[in-house]
Parts: C-alpha cells; structure tokens; sequence
C-alpha cells in the first residue's frame, strides 16, 4: 500500500472525523487538489454518516481508508505507512472526541491509530458546539495537544447548525488551506509558493477574481512633525498593507496604495502614494476616491503636535516645552459615512487586550464593514509590528474568522481571496 505520491506534490493525510462540518471537508480537497497538492483521506465512522467514502474518493482521486482492515498489507505494518508517507497530518474537522482520542493516546480505530503512529506534523481543525468547545475538558485536551507540538486552528464564531452562536464552527475552507499551506512552506519547502496553485491568481488579466476593480490601501505609520527636524511616529514598517496591495493586484485589481514615510518597494502593479502626516494621508485617500474596496491598513497617528515651529527648538537651557496635542482626522471613521463611501470597508485594528471584543466594537464606532485585529502584545522580538508573519481575526457582521499565525503574504493572500467572494455574489 503506498501513499500517491506526485513527484514534488506535497502529500496531505486528511483525517475527516465525524461532524456536520465534514461536507466542507470535500470543499477542502478540491481546494488541495486545485493547488496541486496530493491528499489521502481516511475518515471515521461517524464522518460517514455526513459524506461518504465515495465522494472523498472521487475529488482526492486517490483510495479512500476507512478501517485498519482496509489496509492489506497489516503485516507491513501499512498504518504506520500511511501515517508516515505524508508530509503533514490534517484532521478535519477534529470533533471533541478525535481531540480527547488524540490527548488520550487511544487507537481504537484506524484513524486514532494513525495519529498515534505519526512522526509528521499534526494539524487539527475543531468544530463543535459551543457549549462542548468551551468545556473545560475541551480546553484542557487542545492545551495539552498544543503542547505537545499538534497545531489546533481556532475555530470561527457565528451561527451554528445547531441553532446555538459562539466559537466552534469550522473556518472556511479557503482559511484552513492558506494555514496547510503556510504549514507546508515551513515542513517540505517547495519549489514554488504553495498558494501560487490558485488558478484563480494566475489567470488570464481578465479572468482574475479582483479584475476591474479599485482597491484603495493605506499602509505604514504616518508621521506628525512638531519641528522641521522632530516628528511623532509609530512602529508600522507597512509590510502588512504592502502586502495586501502586492495580492489585491495580483487577483487582477487596480491598486492605490497610500503610503506613509517606509523604505518598502513598492509592489509590481501598483501606483503608489508616498504621505507624510495623517491630514496629507486623509486628502490622499479622498482623492483616490471612488474605489470598490478600501482597506485601511496604516496605523495613521490618533494625534499630531497642536503647533509646528518654523524652526528647530533650542534647549536654551530653559525647561522642556510642553507637547501640546491636537486630534487627526480618523480616515477610517471618514469614508465610512463619505458619499463614495466604497462597498468594502476594511480597517485594521492593533490591539494589546481583549484583542477581538476591542475590535468588535472598532467596527461599530468606525462603522466599517470588517475589522482585521492583530495582537500586537507581546515581546519586542517577535513583535507583529516590523516582523514578517502575523495571526489576525476578521471581524464581519456575521462573525469571527481566524487566520493563524502564518506569513505576512499569506494572510494578504486570504484576505484578497475572502475579498473577492465577498464582491463576486452581489454582482450576480
Ligand atoms: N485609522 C484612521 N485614521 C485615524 C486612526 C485610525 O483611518 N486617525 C484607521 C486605521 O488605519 C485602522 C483603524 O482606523 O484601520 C483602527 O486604528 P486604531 O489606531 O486601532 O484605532 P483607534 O481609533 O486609534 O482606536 P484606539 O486607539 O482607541 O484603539
């Protein structure tokens, strides 16, 4: 028994337990597959009960595992096999049980004893009910399995099937291919970027999911000048935003990127808009205006020096002058209530506590349409703010997204292609 193997695919053992969410596992496979990825499913029990064997099947095209006795080569120990040909291990979606199976050390099935017998990294996928995801016992399980190396996703929040709302549902699928693949990216390099499989990037100019579009991105920090010398600033580098430019203009977008003072190049594709202060930055976005979507990536000063002195200051041995502040525009806030208010209305939000209910509330008071949150607690080295990767949630009306801590052009990535279906349906 062997594992396909694609010479240079990277090769996925997707483990589907048994939920409601099992039918956005299929979604993932076609989504392994477009990429050019090779998956193996093996599914439970219980996940036969919401798709089966034949469909998995079929969209893998590759044999489908659904009990160790499938495995007729038992004497040359084929789960182990099978558990160690891929380069990584997904369980999707990883039910309350498969977590508590896996923290337990149980192999009471064939795919408990894969997870047992792998030597490749794990990633779980949750979806549950609310109630069984905040179970202490849960918490306690998927502590314990991150621990222990096993990458456990958060699960988004919304509406569930069972009529409850709260954390527990399956991310998009979308969501959990861009974390496979940025997993990918660190376990088997690969000879090209693991998302530039998706077709929809790499087509024809006109055939790209953001093509006659305008996108309107602010990045950077903006500085606010109390003399001709002095200024205050902020720690953006604008790699997020320049990120999100370089992507918007690859699904095929006209791009506008407004730029406080960063030594980034500008992305291929892209016309830019060098700013300095907030004030310069809010004229720079109202006269890019109409655009279809906006997103507000800079982390423009909430305040700038009252009065600006002609001169440098001198010391002059007195004491130190007082700092008189005045507020700046809030862009965000602007365009929001503006008559060319664009459709897509994204801020960001750098928070240091209650990351997601700050940044609910951010929605609603800038009256945006989504908010991107990061965490930007955390020590120096591996600071959000100039690193290279980050982990954000999106907020929507209709909930939260979770992207995991994945590379900086990975989550531009996901955002433009969660963009792009969010514009696509109202079109129709
Ligand atoms: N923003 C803006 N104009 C400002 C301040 C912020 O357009 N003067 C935008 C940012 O680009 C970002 C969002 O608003 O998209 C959130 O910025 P943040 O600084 O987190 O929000 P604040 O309003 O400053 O909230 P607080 O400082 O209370 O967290």
């Amino acid at each position: 028994m062997t594992v396909d193997s694609r010479s240079g695919a990277p090769r996925i053992l997707l483990i589907v337990g048994g939920g409601i969410a099992a039918y956005k596992a299929c979604e993932l496979v076609r989504l392994i597959r477009k990429a050019g990825g090779s998956v193996t499913c093996v599914i439970t029990e219980g996940g036969q009960q919401f798709v089966t064997p034949m469909t998995l099947a079929a969209l893998s095209e590759n044999p489908v595992y659904t009990t160790l006795w499938d495995l007729k080569d038992e004497a040359e120990m084929g789960h182990i096999q099978l558990s160690r040909e891929a380069d990584l291990v997904v369980v999707c979606p990883a039910t309350a049980d498969l977590l508590a199976k896996m923290t337990a050390g149980l192999a009471d099935d064939l795919a408990t004893t894969l997870l047992l017998a792998t030597d490749k990294p794990v990633l779980a996928v949750p979806a549950m009910n609310v109630r069984m995801w905040q179970h202490a016992a849960t918490q306690r399980n998927i502590a314990w399995l991150r621990e222990s190396g096993v990458e456990v996703m958060e699960p988004d929040e919304g509406p569930m099937a069972c009529g409850e709302y709260g954390p527990g549902r399956l991310p998009e699928p979308e969501t959990i291919w861009t974390a496979i693949a940025a997993r990918l990216a660190l376990v088997a390099p690969l000879e090209a970027d693991p998302l530039s499989g998706q077709p929809d990037f790499d087509a024809e100019p006109a055939h790209r999911p953001l093509y006659g579009r305008h996108v309107l991105v602010t990045a950077g920090p903006t500085h606010e000048p109390i003399d001709p010398v002095r200024y205050i600033a902020n720690r953006s580098s604008g790699k997020q935003g320049f990120a999100i430019a370089a992507a918007a203009a690859a699904a095929g977008a006209r791009v506008t990127l407004i730029a406080g003072p960063v030594t980034l190049e500008t992305p291929s594709g892209v016309e830019r808009i060098d700013v300095e202060s907030a004030r310069e930055m809010a004229d720079a976005v109202n006269g890019a205006l109409p655009a279809d979507v906006a997103v507000m990536v800079a982390a423009v000063a909430d305040w700038r020096s009252k009065d600006f002195a002609a001169q440098k200051m001198k010391k002059r041995g007195t004491a130190p002058p007082a700092l008189l502040l005045a507020e700046n525009p809030d862009i965000l806030a602007g365009l929001a209530v503006a008559r060319q208010r664009p459709r897509l209305l994204i801020g960001f939000a750098a928070e240091t506590e209650n990351v997601i209910a700050n940044a609910k509330a951010k929605r609603e008071r800038k009256g945006a349409d989504w908010i991107v949150a990061n965490d930007v607690s955390g020590p120096r080295e591996d600071s959000v703010m100039g690193g290279e990767s980050n982990a954000v949630h999106v907020i929507t009306a209709g909930g939260v997204e979770t992207l995991e801590q994945m590379p900086k052009s990975a989550v531009a990535r996901a955002l433009v292609e969660r963009i792009a279906r969010e514009l696509e349906p109202k079109d129709e």
